[in-house]
């Protein structure tokens, strides 16, 4: 398998949460690689799918993703605005939607992206057609003002020595300087085996130059009013700062009688998938179902 190829993470779970019903209107939220979609047309035989994507390289093949008798159309937006782009196709309400977050490993796989620590461009942009890169975070923030975003966004406790060496070093150009600058500030410190040290600083740029707790919030907030009495949502998470909102907003809703929850305690992968899938090593499943609204 290609380095560029994604793996859809819990693939089965997914689907299994999701119990697509024949002839049912479902919600792809984060297309990718479209592993997740195929697999749901495929297990709902017909109805509609309708798939989002940020980025246009995702949807490039998209057209080949669904069955026969599922009507497919895929739209590159934010999710964050499907419910509104939804209403303009004439959908108020769907059977059930899915979001698996964060970036695919097309993504990763392409240094030219600037999502991973190859050398490549500091761009991190999913959607190109914003203009706010990586670049000009790195570049044009001040330093307490960089500390704070990889902070909050990368939970990173050397955010403040690692800003203060990237002020310093500016101005910075690629990917891969970046790297070895974080790696070269943290590297007398100790660091969690296995991870780049610049792990969680690429993270909270990601994070921050894609809006990425904005769109999640959006949806969270959204899908109530969206999902039918019995639709479902199935959200696979890869860090805690999705997760916790997740399980916050379906904890919420569940006490507050809008949702039934599947999964009162986050479902992860199977030991097989992570030895045969690394990216999925992280992965928390979180689904629920919508209640009949009381009257
Ligand atoms: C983990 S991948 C999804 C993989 C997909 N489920 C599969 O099986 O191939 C996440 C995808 O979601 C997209 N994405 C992330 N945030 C998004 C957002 N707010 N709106 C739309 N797409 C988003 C990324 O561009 C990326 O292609």
């Amino acid at each position: 398998m290609a380095e560029t190829e994604h793996v859809p993470v819990m693939a089965e779970e997914v689907v299994e949460y999701l119990a697509p019903q024949p002839g049912g209107v479902y919600v792809d939220c984060t297309f990718g690689g479209g592993g997740h979609s195929r697999r749901i047309a495929a297990a709902m035989g017909r109805g509609r799918l309708i798939a989002f994507d940020k980025d246009p390289a995702a949807l490039a093949h998209a057209a080949e993703a669904a069955p026969a008798g599922v009507a497919f159309e895929a739209v590159q937006a934010d999710f964050a605005q499907a419910p509104e782009l939804l209403r303009a196709r004439g959908v108020e309400q769907v059977d059930g939607v899915v979001a698996d977050l964060g970036m695919s490993s097309m993504q990763l796989g392409h240094p030219e992206r600037g999502f991973s620590f190859a050398a490549g461009p500091l761009d991190m942009r999913m959607d190109p057609r914003q203009t706010l890169t990586a670049e000009q975070v790195v570049n044009q923030f001040d330093e307490r003002e960089l500390a704070d975003l990889i902070f909050q966004f990368g939970e990173e406790r050397r955010s403040r020595r690692i800003a203060r060496a990237i002020v310093r070093s500016r101005p910075l150009r690629s990917t891969a300087e970046l790297a070895g600058l974080v790696a070269a500030v943290t590297r007398p410190m100790k660091r969690r085996r296995g991870m780049h040290p610049a792990t969680r600083t690429f993270q909270a740029l990601r994070i921050y130059v894609n809006s990425e707790l904005q769109s999640l919030a959006g949806l969270l907030a959204a899908l109530p009013a969206w999902l039918r009495p019995q639709g479902r949502a199935v959200i696979v998470s890869f860090h805690s700062l999705e997760d916790r909102p997740v399980k916050q907003s379906f904890r919420a809703g569940a006490q507050a009688g809008v949702y039934r929850l599947l999964t009162p305690r986050a479902a992860r992968p199977t030991e097989t998938e992570v030895a045969g899938n690394p990216r999925a090593r992280s992965a928390r499943l979180r689904a629920v179902e919508r209640l009949e609204p009381v009257s």
